[in-house]
């Protein structure tokens, strides 16, 4: 006889009729599931009917807690800074766009102000890049840390950019990897949960949101991404973690790079002074909210990045972590160009195509185990807003494998609207910030 407190089969029935999982029901889901004892397909089932019938407020809190309760707790209440000052915590989280290099700069412009950035990423997987794949095309760069090594990098430079370790939500590892193969990723219950239970279990002070919508983006629509938004700020500001959102535009890629290596490039730019309009842009909205959350307004992040000081801790958190400052980045092997097919004003620059476009040359991975190039992705010669001549350049399309060219080419061609000169596309970057309700 079982000597579970539950049964699985009666668990997926409630769901998939309707109704509504008690607290000990969701508890036990995910212990049982972590133990082994509810089987991959039947979690696999009760994900698709979570996804057809949702969650409740109460379910999805619940669910959340359960998934952090799985493994270890951080803790930033000790830290202090080398004069033995107690810091402050500040984090942020995409939800995975394009070109989205925006956690490079952040970090360490954060960190000018006095407030400890923990940032722990992921590595990417399909069309959207991983900010930990991207730093490791710095030669030397080491992407795991203990917790004593982040503790010290903390107090000394201010942040940190790392991966979680396996002890931080244990169930979410084992569901997410189950999700991605069973079609169960788009549902806003599960997708808030996951990304929440990390995040609660990092033991970050406050938390930003960047929730992106658009073609690029998990969410397509403004009223999913609107949604998802709330969820998740409910779910961090239920947990007593200073949280807000950002909507943002994920319709076109962030700056003119996808990739890893090119992308690190970029991000120097912006933290010398320079880079793409709408990355600085997106940089300081998110900077300000990070420092707001954790008290401290009225300050000028827009000159820290002018003046050096962001690019000088960005320094010194690339050298805690092995990084070689002055080596060269690595540079594909092959290259190629694709070509405006019109006259006129680009409207729109498709992000998922842009996207995919980099993962099939090489920058991204089809399964967790892949390697990623480094030097591989797309760089980008014009975006919406300009004007083109038939046959200039729009995109330059860089790997180490040159067959992977023409898959890369079919996307690219197809990528951009060119509407006659005059026509202004619709560009507003941050569409909204949502607080708790
Ligand atoms: N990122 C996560 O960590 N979880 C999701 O479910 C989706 C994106």
């Amino acid at each position: 006889m079982s000597t579970e407190n539950f049964d699985a089969v009666d668990i997926i029935r409630t769901k998939r009729d309707r109704g509504t999982l008690t607290a000990a029901q969701i508890d036990w889901t995910i212990d049982a599931y972590t133990r082994g004892v509810i089987a991959e397909e039947q979690m696999a089932a009760l994900n698709m009917a979570i996804l057809l019938n949702g969650m409740d407020r109460a379910e999805i809190s619940r669910w959340t807690t359960a998934m952090i309760d799985s493994g270890q707790r951080m803790d930033f209440s000790t830290l202090r800074t080398p004069a033995g000052i107690a810091m402050r915590t500040t984090d942020k989280h995409s939800t995975g766009g394009v070109g989205d290099k925006i956690t490079l700069p952040l970090a360490p412009l954060v960190a000018v102000f006095g407030v400890a950035v923990p940032q722990l990423s992921g590595r990417g997987l399909g069309h959207t890049g991983g900010t930990l794949d991207k730093l490791e095309a710095i030669p030397g760069w080491r992407a795991e840390l203990t917790h004593t090594e982040m503790m010290k990098q903390l107090s000394s430079v201010g942040a940190v950019i790392c991966a979680a370790g396996a002890s931080l939500a244990p169930a979410d590892k084992k569901l997410y990897a189950l999700r991605d193969v069973t079609g169960t990723v788009e549902s806003i219950p599960l997708i808030a949960s996951s990304i929440m239970s990390k995040k609660i279990a990092e033991g970050t002070g406050a938390l930003v949101l960047d929730v992106k919508v658009g073609s690029g983006a998990f969410m397509k629509n403004l009223a999913d991404a609107r949604e998802l938004a709330r969820t998740m700020v409910n779910l961090g500001t239920d947990a007593g973690v200073n949280t807000v959102a950002l909507l943002t535009n994920m319709d076109t890629p962030l700056g003119f790079t996808a990739g890893n290596a090119i992308e690190v490039t970029e991000s120097i730019d912006v933290l010398a002074g320079g880079g793409p309009a709408d990355v600085v842009e997106l940089t300081i909205a998110l900077a300000t909210e990070m420092l707001a959350g954790a008290g401290i307004t009225d300050v000028d992040v827009a000159a820290a990045l002018k003046d050096g000081r962001a690019m000088d801790k960005w320094r010194a958190m690339i050298a805690a972590q092995g990084g070689d400052n002055g080596a060269p980045l690595p540079v594909a092997r092959e290259s190629d160009i694709v070509y405006a097919q019109a006259d006129g004003v680009i409207t729109s620059l498709d992000a998922m195509d842009v996207g995919v476009a980099a993962w099939r040359l090489g920058a991204g991975r089809a399964r967790r185990q892949d390697p990623v190039q480094a030097g591989a992705g797309v760089r980008l010669h014009a975006k919406p807003g300009d004007v083109v001549r038939r046959g200039a350049p729009l995109a330059t399309m860089l790997t180490d494998t040159p067959e992977r060219f023409e898959r890369a080419r079919e996307l690219l061609e197809g990528a951009a609207t060119i509407a006659p000169a005059g026509s202004r596309p619709d560009m507003a970057l941050v569409i909204d910030r949502i607080t708790a309700s």
